[in-house]
């Protein structure tokens, strides 16, 4: 039997849509949503990331604004950006593109951000307010992922969830948020010995490995549900996950496609935690 393949596209679609005729409802309030992006330096893949979160922002009438700098700029000038930003109250989020250069410490400018505008969700304060299961900006890519099992009445429940890869970003916060769920959770790594005997006992494997095609169907249960955050370049130059789809197409039960699984997810989550920061200053 065949997977069931997970429209990623569609599903940002759908929820994009909503967002949409919210930012309506806010604007006619006189609040138009606000993200300031911030982009430092030249990494091609970080330009295109912004320029998609900019196009979706104006497609459902957010205001987006793009500062960007060059690679030489200092800590201190981020921070002072960043502090000007967190007291204009046009602006709902403010998100820093990663990676940043070498020179300045990433940890100082994610602390900088006013945890109410943090959409990224990667302030301290927003990461333990996930953790403990409190209202916070929950990270974009782990809360696309919750998003497209809803989506497709997967429930974690009871369910073996093997997580690989052990980010800040995706593999950390994706792990809590099933815990959150009431999977019981695995996590895995580079260091982790014995890949494959954890993946076998996946019922929902998350793979953010970010090599091309490493896993394949010896990699998984009959019937488990594949998420693929890996965003990759395969022999030919082509973009694929870390998972290869079409072998294990007939073992799994659900898998996302690389393109169109998580990644349109992300930037719909985005927009939402955007659209919530602006909402939560009505009365
Ligand atoms: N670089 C790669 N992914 C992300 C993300 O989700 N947020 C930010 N700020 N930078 C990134």
């Amino acid at each position: 039997m065949s997977a069931i393949i997970i429209d990623g596209k569609a599903t940002s679609l759908k929820l994009k849509e909503q967002i949409g005729q919210r930012v309506q409802s806010l604007t006619s309030r006189g609040i138009i949503p606000g993200l300031a992006v911030v982009l430092i330096g030249d990494n091609p893949a970080s330009h295109t990331y912004v320029k998609n979160k900019k196009k979706t922002c104006e497609s459902l009438g957010m205001r987006s604004d793009l500062l960007q700098f060059p690679e030489t700029l200092k800590e201190e000038e981020l921070l002072e950006v960043i502090e000007g930003l967190n007291k204009d109250p046009e602006i709902h989020g403010i998100l820093v593109q990663l990676p940043l250069p070498d020179h300045i410490d990433e940890f100082q400018v994610i602390l900088a951000i006013e945890p109410d505008k943090d959409v990224d969700g990667f302030h301290p304060v927003s990461v333990g307010n996930m953790i403990i299961g409190r209202e916070a900006f929950l990270p974009c890519t782990p809360h696309g992922i919750i998003k497209l099992l809803e989506e497709y009445n997967i429930d974690p429940a009871g369910k073996h969830a093997v997580v690989i890869g052990r980010s800040n970003i995706v593999g950390k916060p994706a792990g809590q948020l099933l815990l959150q769920k009431d999977a019981t959770v695995t996590y895995c790594h580079s260091r982790t010995v014995g890949l494959i005997d954890y993946t076998r006992q996946a019922d929902i494997l998350i793979s953010a490995v970010g090599r091309a095609k490493f896993l394949g169907k010896e990699h998984i249960k009959p019937g488990a549900v594949v998420i693929d955050v890996g965003m990759n370049r395969d022999e030919n130059g082509n973009l694929c996950g870390d998972v290869d789809f079409e072998d294990v197409l007939d073992k799994a039960s659900y898998v996302t496609p690389v393109p169109g699984g998580v990644g349109p997810m992300t930037i719909a989550m985005l927009m939402e935690n955007t659209l919530l920061s602006a909402e939560r200053g009505l009365p």
